[in-house]
Protein backbone atom coordinates (compact mmCIF):
# COMPACT_ATOMS: atom_id res chain seq x y z
CA UNK A 1 0.00 0.00 0.00
CA UNK A 2 2.79 2.33 1.01
CA UNK A 3 4.79 1.56 -1.75
CA UNK A 4 1.79 2.49 -4.55
CA UNK A 5 1.47 5.91 -2.20
CA UNK A 6 4.86 6.61 -3.28
CA UNK A 7 5.12 5.71 -6.57
CA UNK A 8 1.90 7.35 -7.68
CA UNK A 9 3.51 10.56 -5.41
CA UNK A 10 6.09 10.13 -7.36
CA UNK A 11 4.36 10.03 -10.79
CA UNK A 12 2.46 13.25 -9.68
CA UNK A 13 5.74 14.66 -9.09
CA UNK A 14 6.76 14.59 -12.84
CA UNK A 15 3.48 15.52 -14.01
CA UNK A 16 3.56 19.01 -11.85
CA UNK A 17 4.74 21.85 -12.36
CA UNK A 18 8.64 22.39 -12.12
CA UNK A 19 8.89 25.74 -9.54
CA UNK A 20 12.76 25.92 -10.12
CA UNK A 21 15.60 24.84 -8.39
CA UNK A 22 15.07 26.39 -5.50
CA UNK A 23 11.95 25.43 -4.04
CA UNK A 24 10.65 22.95 -6.56
CA UNK A 25 8.28 19.95 -6.08
CA UNK A 26 9.58 17.09 -3.94
CA UNK A 27 10.68 14.31 -5.76
CA UNK A 28 7.94 11.93 -3.32
CA UNK A 29 5.69 12.98 -1.00
CA UNK A 30 6.11 12.93 2.65
CA UNK A 31 5.24 9.50 4.46
CA UNK A 32 6.62 8.64 7.81
CA UNK A 33 8.42 5.46 8.61
CA UNK A 34 7.03 3.89 11.07
CA UNK A 35 8.70 4.33 14.69
CA UNK A 36 9.18 0.39 15.26
CA UNK A 37 10.98 0.82 11.22
CA UNK A 38 13.31 3.35 12.13
CA UNK A 39 14.47 1.87 14.88
CA UNK A 40 15.10 -1.17 12.95
CA UNK A 41 17.23 0.71 10.30
CA UNK A 42 18.81 1.92 12.81
CA UNK A 43 20.21 -1.36 14.63
CA UNK A 44 20.35 -2.46 10.84
CA UNK A 45 23.01 0.14 10.30
CA UNK A 46 25.00 -0.50 14.05
CA UNK A 47 24.50 3.56 14.86
CA UNK A 48 27.57 3.92 17.67
CA UNK A 49 29.04 6.39 19.68
CA UNK A 50 30.71 8.63 17.09
CA UNK A 51 28.50 8.22 14.22
CA UNK A 52 27.42 10.88 12.05
CA UNK A 53 24.11 10.18 10.53
CA UNK A 54 22.63 11.85 7.40
CA UNK A 55 18.33 11.54 6.45
CA UNK A 56 17.97 12.46 2.95
CA UNK A 57 14.25 13.36 2.87
CA UNK A 58 14.07 14.06 6.26
CA UNK A 59 10.38 14.39 6.96
CA UNK A 60 9.57 15.12 10.46
CA UNK A 61 12.68 14.16 11.50
CA UNK A 62 11.91 11.26 13.19
CA UNK A 63 15.33 9.48 12.40
CA UNK A 64 17.86 11.93 13.24
CA UNK A 65 15.70 12.82 16.61
CA UNK A 66 15.61 8.99 17.00
CA UNK A 67 19.40 8.51 16.44
CA UNK A 68 20.27 11.19 18.88
CA UNK A 69 18.07 10.14 21.68
CA UNK A 70 18.77 6.35 21.79
CA UNK A 71 22.47 6.72 20.45
CA UNK A 72 23.71 10.29 21.49
CA UNK A 73 24.74 10.86 17.94
CA UNK A 74 25.21 13.58 15.65
CA UNK A 75 22.26 13.42 12.99
CA UNK A 76 21.63 16.03 9.91
CA UNK A 77 18.26 15.91 8.36
CA UNK A 78 17.86 17.21 4.51
CA UNK A 79 14.05 18.06 3.54
CA UNK A 80 13.49 20.54 0.74
CA UNK A 81 9.71 20.80 2.52
CA UNK A 82 9.95 23.81 4.49
CA UNK A 83 7.30 22.67 6.32
CA UNK A 84 8.78 19.31 7.30
CA UNK A 85 12.22 21.02 8.51
CA UNK A 86 9.71 23.05 10.96
CA UNK A 87 7.99 19.94 12.00
CA UNK A 88 11.42 18.03 12.49
CA UNK A 89 13.27 21.56 14.09
CA UNK A 90 9.87 21.20 16.81
CA UNK A 91 10.43 17.60 16.67
CA UNK A 92 13.74 17.49 17.96
CA UNK A 93 12.99 20.85 20.54
CA UNK A 94 10.50 18.36 22.15
CA UNK A 95 12.98 15.27 22.52
CA UNK A 96 15.79 17.41 23.73
CA UNK A 97 18.45 16.69 20.86
CA UNK A 98 18.50 20.40 19.47
CA UNK A 99 22.59 20.27 20.65
CA UNK A 100 23.00 16.81 18.60
CA UNK A 101 20.46 17.33 15.23
CA UNK A 102 19.85 20.21 12.50
CA UNK A 103 17.46 20.22 9.98
CA UNK A 104 18.91 22.11 6.43
CA UNK A 105 15.88 22.70 3.79
CA UNK A 106 18.27 22.08 0.86
CA UNK A 107 17.77 19.58 -2.25
CA UNK A 108 19.34 16.00 -1.79
CA UNK A 109 20.85 15.29 -5.00
CA UNK A 110 23.31 18.79 -3.78
CA UNK A 111 23.90 18.09 -0.32
CA UNK A 112 27.49 18.11 0.57
CA UNK A 113 27.80 14.00 2.25
CA UNK A 114 30.92 13.87 2.56
CA UNK A 115 31.06 14.05 6.60
CA UNK A 116 28.60 10.88 6.86
CA UNK A 117 29.53 7.83 8.21
CA UNK A 118 25.84 6.70 8.31
CA UNK A 119 22.99 7.20 5.56
CA UNK A 120 19.24 6.87 5.81
CA UNK A 121 16.93 6.26 2.75
CA UNK A 122 13.07 5.99 2.19
CA UNK A 123 12.87 7.09 -1.39
CA UNK A 124 11.48 5.75 -4.30
CA UNK A 125 13.85 2.94 -6.37
CA UNK A 126 14.13 5.48 -9.11
CA UNK A 127 15.65 7.87 -6.33
CA UNK A 128 18.07 5.84 -4.98
CA UNK A 129 19.55 4.77 -8.36
CA UNK A 130 20.06 8.67 -9.30
CA UNK A 131 21.44 8.69 -5.54
CA UNK A 132 23.96 6.03 -5.85
CA UNK A 133 26.48 7.78 -7.48
CA UNK A 134 27.25 10.86 -5.38
CA UNK A 135 26.64 8.36 -2.84
CA UNK A 136 30.17 6.52 -4.43
CA UNK A 137 31.87 9.19 -4.51
CA UNK A 138 31.06 11.55 -1.66
CA UNK A 139 31.23 8.84 1.22
CA UNK A 140 33.92 7.49 2.90
CA UNK A 141 35.14 3.46 2.60
CA UNK A 142 33.21 1.93 5.31
CA UNK A 143 29.90 4.24 5.36
CA UNK A 144 26.76 2.49 6.33
CA UNK A 145 23.64 3.35 3.83
CA UNK A 146 20.16 1.98 5.19
CA UNK A 147 17.20 2.14 3.09
CA UNK A 148 13.13 1.52 3.78
CA UNK A 149 11.86 -0.47 1.52
CA UNK A 150 13.53 -0.07 -1.62
CA UNK A 151 16.94 -1.63 -3.40
CA UNK A 152 20.11 0.25 -5.68
CA UNK A 153 19.35 -1.65 -8.57
CA UNK A 154 21.94 -4.28 -9.13
CA UNK A 155 24.19 -2.86 -6.06
CA UNK A 156 23.42 -5.91 -3.66
CA UNK A 157 23.18 -5.08 -0.03
CA UNK A 158 24.91 -6.57 2.63
CA UNK A 159 22.09 -7.49 5.15
CA UNK A 160 18.27 -7.55 4.56
CA UNK A 161 15.54 -7.07 7.27
CA UNK A 162 12.14 -8.14 6.72
CA UNK A 163 10.21 -6.53 9.38
CA UNK A 164 6.48 -7.42 9.43
CA UNK A 165 5.32 -4.18 7.29
CA UNK A 166 8.51 -3.46 5.63
CA UNK A 167 12.11 -4.34 4.04
CA UNK A 168 15.37 -2.63 5.15
CA UNK A 169 18.53 -3.32 2.97
CA UNK A 170 22.03 -2.22 4.19
CA UNK A 171 25.06 -1.43 1.93
CA UNK A 172 28.74 -0.57 2.69
CA UNK A 173 30.51 2.10 1.10
CA UNK A 174 33.71 -0.21 -0.65
CA UNK A 175 37.03 0.47 -0.85
CA UNK A 176 37.93 2.96 -3.36
CA UNK A 177 39.92 0.48 -5.58
CA UNK A 178 36.82 -1.70 -5.51
CA UNK A 179 34.65 -0.99 -8.80
CA UNK A 180 32.46 2.07 -7.79
CA UNK A 181 29.31 3.31 -10.28
C1 LIG B 1 8.91 9.16 2.07
S1 LIG B 1 9.36 10.62 2.97
C2 LIG B 1 10.52 9.96 4.16
C3 LIG B 1 10.62 10.79 5.43
C4 LIG B 1 11.59 10.24 6.49
N1 LIG B 1 12.90 9.97 5.95
C5 LIG B 1 11.05 8.98 7.10
O1 LIG B 1 11.54 7.90 6.72
O2 LIG B 1 10.13 9.07 7.92
C6 LIG B 1 10.41 11.46 1.76
C7 LIG B 1 10.80 12.88 2.13
O3 LIG B 1 11.71 13.32 1.12
C8 LIG B 1 11.50 14.70 0.90
N2 LIG B 1 12.06 15.01 -0.44
C9 LIG B 1 11.57 14.69 -1.65
N3 LIG B 1 12.38 15.10 -2.63
C10 LIG B 1 13.44 15.71 -2.04
C11 LIG B 1 14.63 16.32 -2.52
N4 LIG B 1 14.92 16.39 -3.82
N5 LIG B 1 15.49 16.83 -1.63
C12 LIG B 1 15.23 16.76 -0.29
N6 LIG B 1 14.11 16.20 0.23
C13 LIG B 1 13.24 15.66 -0.63
C14 LIG B 1 10.00 14.88 1.02
O4 LIG B 1 9.67 16.22 1.32
C15 LIG B 1 9.67 13.90 2.16
O5 LIG B 1 9.68 14.56 3.40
Amino acid sequence: MRVLSLAAAALLALCGASTGAADREPDVIYVPTPQSVVEDMLRLADVKKGDVLYDLGSGDGRIPVTAARKYGVRAVGIDIDSQRIREARHNAKKSGVTRLVSFRQQDLFETDLREATVVTLYLLPDLNLKLRPRLLEQLRPGTRIVSHQFGMGDWKPAKTLETGSATVYLWIVPPRKAARS
